[in-house]
């Protein structure tokens, strides 16, 4: 196995830029008639503006939820989350999102899918289309630009769903597990994009997914989480240069280790 770049001083996203985002004792309890569901208890963290973080953890330990709260479509229980100082209490255009089910519009096509942001925040139609096009070029759908979405394949509507996101600019993008549904060759073009894009911005990246793999080629921190009630296990920094090498031998130590981790979590609840 060869080994990777030594673990010395190599850039980090939002190394120098302090902290954007405080989540400060946030708690999320679902209450349903009679039923209560304690996903997020006690969760406080600070994000660096410009940093890629990742979560992973169990499915339904409260990924999405999380994601959210921070985006302000759900109130919290308890706590609060704060970008720039600001409480973030509703949705505004510094966030944007990309989930899990993608939430398109089927009957549009796909540069209307994607200039919507666009429209909304009233950009002149010339300079909207020019937009679209440079992130379907990215996404790799430009020749895609006319047809329905309802016409496409999961993984193409993924990555409208990801052009979508990012052509407004936002400075946070939440991302729900933003590759699940790609083939593993269109998924490794898709990290090695999303870095090469923040590696010229100062947007901040909160990133949810499955994969340890994914998390680690990607991020500047990996947050671990428990089970629910969800809590931080585990705060993981991968000091190491961009592109990474998935063979090199830390790298296997490391996901092995945070693999039998998240095994210690994955106990089924009945
Ligand atoms: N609107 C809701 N009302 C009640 N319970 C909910 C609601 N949304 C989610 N839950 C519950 O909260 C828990 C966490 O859900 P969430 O979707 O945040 O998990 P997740 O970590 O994103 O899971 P996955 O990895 O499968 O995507 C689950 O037990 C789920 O059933
Ligand atoms: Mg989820």
């Amino acid at each position: 196995m060869k080994r990777a770049a030594p673990v010395a001083k190599a850039p980090r996203f939002g190394e120098e830029r302090g902290v954007q985002i405080v989540i400060d004792g946030l708690g999320k309890t679902y209450r349903r008639e009679d039923r209560e569901t304690e996903v997020i208890e006690g969760f406080s963290l600070e994000i660096r503006r410009g940093e890629l973080i990742s979560f992973v953890g169990p499915s339904g330990c409260g990924k999405t939820t999380l994601l959210k709260l921070i985006a302000g479509l759900i109130p919290p229980s308890s706590g609060a989350v704060y970008i720039d100082g600001r409480l973030c209490a509703e949705p505004g255009a510094d966030r944007g999102m990309v989930f899990q089910d993608f939430a398109l519009f089927p009957w549009r096509s796909v540069r209307k899918n994607v200039e919507f942001g666009l429209e909304v925040a009233g950009v002149p139609r010339a300079d909207r289309r020019e937009r679209a096009e440079r992130y379907l070029r990215l996404v790799g759908l430009e020749k895609f630009a006319d047809s329905r979405v309802s016409e496409l394949s999961g993984g193409m509507k993924q990555r409208v769903a990801i052009a979508r996101a990012l052509v407004v600019g936002p400075d946070v993008i939440l991302m729900d597990e933003p590759f699940g549904a790609l083939d593993a060759q269109t998924r490794n073009i898709m990290q090695n994009q999303l870095t090469d894009i923040l590696a010229s911005t100062d947007q901040t990246i909160i990133f949810i997914t499955h994969s340890v793999d994914e998390a680690i080629f990607l991020s500047d921190r990996v947050v671990v989480q428990t089970k629910r009630p969800m809590r931080i296990k585990e705060i993981v920094e991968i000091p190491w240069e961009r592109p990474r090498d998935r063979s090199s031998m830390e790298f296997v130590e490391l996901r092995k280790r945070i693999l039998s981790e998240l095994e210690k979590e994955n106990v089924m609840d009945v």
